[in-house]
């Protein structure tokens, strides 16, 4: 997946507004790839507009995203219900309103492989059960004649991996998957993502404003804030050296062994929304290292060792 200079317009009146500004990203073939961010950054506009399922009155205004040799935006809306649900995946937050409450599981897990057009029905019941047990879900075939209300909130968001799987993605975008969880139940969970990227080699793109979540599960991660990647790279390379004053505030801000017995870090002032967004670097009103270029311009990347970029005008300064 190739994200390239995507930007998100959100109708206000006559204007766009950007929920996404200009940001670029790839997820290689296997990788897990984190999206951090705070609420109201662009995450889950991020994530509609590779899907395709961006509401009304918002949309795609510039930018271009590849998949596995496709231009997703150049596609009809017949041609990206070929792909969504069998190459190119989604599980979302609320696993409660995701499930149809007068089918059984079986049915819905089923759903995804009917559609792309699997027609054995013995097969299809072997790979739903398949499935079902790579999900950890106890008695599949018991379980898959039941309905949604019979199950657990975390039951139910397995559910809604393995409809989100079933049809074996090539990329698999989880968006807050976890966070409407109990905590125990939320490891369970990351425990499957995390092993359904290992051992199935799906390429997911995990969205989470966790951090330490991100750092577990993640190989590589993208800082965003207020419609803007700030930092990106592997996880070892931002967690070794963060450059941009806000993911530091962020490392700063979740308690860590090392730093044990001295007191959190919480970053002044807050996120702004969209119609306030200031000019140049959106966090240069918050940033103690600002200057005054960086509230006339966005910087440009800079690439530093590794696979590590970070986009801040006082680090290029000193190139
Ligand atoms: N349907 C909508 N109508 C108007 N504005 C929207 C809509 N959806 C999102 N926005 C705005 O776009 C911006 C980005 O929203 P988005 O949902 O992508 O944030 P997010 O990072 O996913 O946040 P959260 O962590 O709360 O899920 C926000 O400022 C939000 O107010
Ligand atoms: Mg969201």
């Amino acid at each position: 997946m190739q994200v390239q200079h995507l930007s998100v317009g959100i109708r206000q009146g006559r204007r766009y507004l950007l929920g996404v500004d200009d940001i670029g990203f790839q997820v290689q073939a296997g990788e897990m790839v984190g999206i951090l961010g705070e609420s109201g950054c662009g995450k889950t506009l991020t994530a509609l507009s590779i899907l395709g399922l961006l509401p009304p009155g918002i949309q795609v205004t510039r930018g271009t995203i590849r998949f596995d040799g496709l231009d997703l935006r150049g596609l009809s809306e017949r041609e990206f219900c070929g792909i969504r649900g069998q190459a190119l995946s989604m599980v979302f937050q609320e696993p409660m309103s995701s499930l149809n409450p007068v089918l059984t599981i079986g049915r819905q897990i089923a759903e995804p492989l009917r559609l792309h057009g699997r027609k054995n029905k013995g097969l299809i019941e072997a790979q739903v059960l398949d499935m079902m047990s790579e999900l950890g879900l106890p008695e599949p075939v018991k379980l898959a004649a039941a309905y949604p209300h019979q199950l657990s909130g975390g039951m139910r968001q397995r559910v809604l991996l393995a409809l989100a799987m079933v049809c074996k993605p090539k990329l698999l975008i989880a968006d807050e998957a976890t966070t409407a969880l109990d905590l125990s139940t939320q490891a369970q969970i990351l425990h499957r993502l995390k092993r359904i990227n290992q051992d199935l080699g799906t390429s997911i793109l995990f969205i989470s404003h966790d951090l330490g979540v991100i750092s577990r599960l993640c190989d590589r991660l993208l800082v965003m804030y207020a419609g803007k990647v700030l930092e990106e790279g592997t996880v070892e390379a931002v967690f070794a050296d963060p450059r941009h004053e806000y993911t530091k505030g962020l490392m700063g801000s979740i308690p860590q062994q090392e730093r044990k017995g001295k007191p959190l870090i919480s970053i002044p002032g807050k996120v702004p929304s969209i119609e306030e967004k200031p000019q140049g670097c959106p966090f240069a009103p918050r940033c103690s290292r600002a200057m005054a270029q960086c509230r006339v311009r966005f910087p440009n990347p800079l690439s530093l060792s590794g696979d590590h970029q970070v986009y801040c005008m006082r680090e290029t300064e000193y190139v």
